[in-house]
């Protein structure tokens, strides 16, 4: 079974178990509540469907883990699985009202359809199911590999947060040097792809070497991936990423791309220092910053992290379709447009 086969047989089951880890707030007194989770979620309003879902990376993350890990069961996984998902999809409900921005996976933001208050409950709500979903596992494992997966998601968290406060207190400075934009993304991004791949092989039975080897996977795999992000958030096409393409620029925000314009000193790092990014220049300051030789950087970055993260996936002696089908992932991300 190649990468494809897997996901037509994992995916139905990780939103079975995210219908039913959500479904603890399926209240008739607070139905509106229960909807802005399944809007976000993609499952219900305008545009519902599979894009409006996203691409669930990281719940196939944590059960192809499981499944490469000696041939162990997938399935009882599922609720870490739907845990992680939910982490993700908290952190973007806050990350939009963070970032002021309008649209997420072809649809109006939670914040923009329900307000900003509303947004943060919602965006609290899709985080403590995420504590209660991971303490489901104990129905499928011994206590021991319970503990030790909550601890993972829950030193994740605490990470996420950090790099959160990186990336909004770098927001609009032009002294920054491209080593700064490591432990933000590290902590933002890497820090729950690299959780993924621990949890999936705790509850693979592997030991700890090898769990340490699955651990730099997903971080190298998690550090790649927002580069491609950020690569996307410039010269992307908004009508396969679902958001708005100018909204990087023009809040300022330090990403790879930016801090190399930055270290080149030339007519990108001028303007950037000078004041901030008007929508109309977007497609001007983004031209410059490409014939500055920043985007072949930052895809040469992505391709250097994502040979690291299968050097690590090497050692860790990832085994059967499902550890192929983690090559195959790894190498879908680094080439992928959404
Ligand atoms: C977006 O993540 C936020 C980042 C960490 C870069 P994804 O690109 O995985 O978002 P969805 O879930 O597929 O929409
Ligand atoms: C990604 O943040 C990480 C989190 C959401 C925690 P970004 O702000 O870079 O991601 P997008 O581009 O909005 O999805
Ligand atoms: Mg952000
Ligand atoms: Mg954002």
């Amino acid at each position: 079974m190649n990468l494809k086969q897997q996901m037509e047989i994992m995916l139905p089951a990780i939103e079975a178990e995210l219908q039913k880890q959500v479904a603890r707030l399926d209240d008739a007194a607070t139905r509106p509540f229960h909807e802005m989770l399944t809007y976000h979620l993609g499952w219900t309003g305008e545009g519902a469907g599979s894009e409006a879902r996203g691409k669930r990376i990281r719940p196939l993350l944590v059960l192809l883990t499981t499944a490469s890990c000696n041939g162990a069961e997938w399935l009882p996984a599922a609720p870490a699985a739907a845990a992680v998902e939910l982490v993700h999809n908290f952190s973007l409900v806050h990350d939009d009202i963070q970032d002021n921005s309008p649209r997420r996976r072809g649809r109006p933001t939670v914040w923009k359809k329900w307000s900003m208050p509303q947004a943060i409950n919602a965006g609290d709500a899709l985080f403590v199911i995420s504590n209660l979903a991971i303490m489901d596992l104990a129905g499928n494992y011994p206590a021991d590999k319970v503990i030790r997966s909550a601890r993972v998601l829950h030193e994740t968290c605490l990470a996420l947060t950090r790099g959160q406060f990186l990336d909004m207190s770098y927001e609009n400075r032009s002294d920054l040097i491209i080593e700064d934009y490591w432990p933000m993304v590290e902590g933002k991004t890497a820090a729950l792809l690299s959780a993924c791949t621990q949890i999936g092989s705790i509850l693979g039975g592997a030991d700890d070497f090898t769990i340490e080897q699955y651990r730099i996977f997903g971080r190298d795999l998690g550090l790649a991936f927002q580069v491609q992000d950020d690569i996307l958030g410039i010269w992307g096409d908004e009508a396969l990423t679902g958001k708005s393409a100018a909204s990087d620029l023009v809040e300022g925000k330090n990403s790879l791309p930016v801090l190399y314009g930055i270290s080149q000193k030339g007519r990108f790092a001028k303007r950037w220092a000078a004041s901030a990014i008007h929508p109309d220049e977007i497609a001007n300051v983004a031209r410059i910053l490409k014939d500055e030789g920043a985007y072949e950087f930052a895809r040469r970055e992505g391709a250097r992290l994502t040979n690291q993260a299968l050097n690590a996936l090497k050692k860790s002696n990832a085994q059967g379709a499902a550890g192929a089908a983690l090559i195959e992932l790894a190498d879908k991300l680094l080439q992928r447009e959404s």
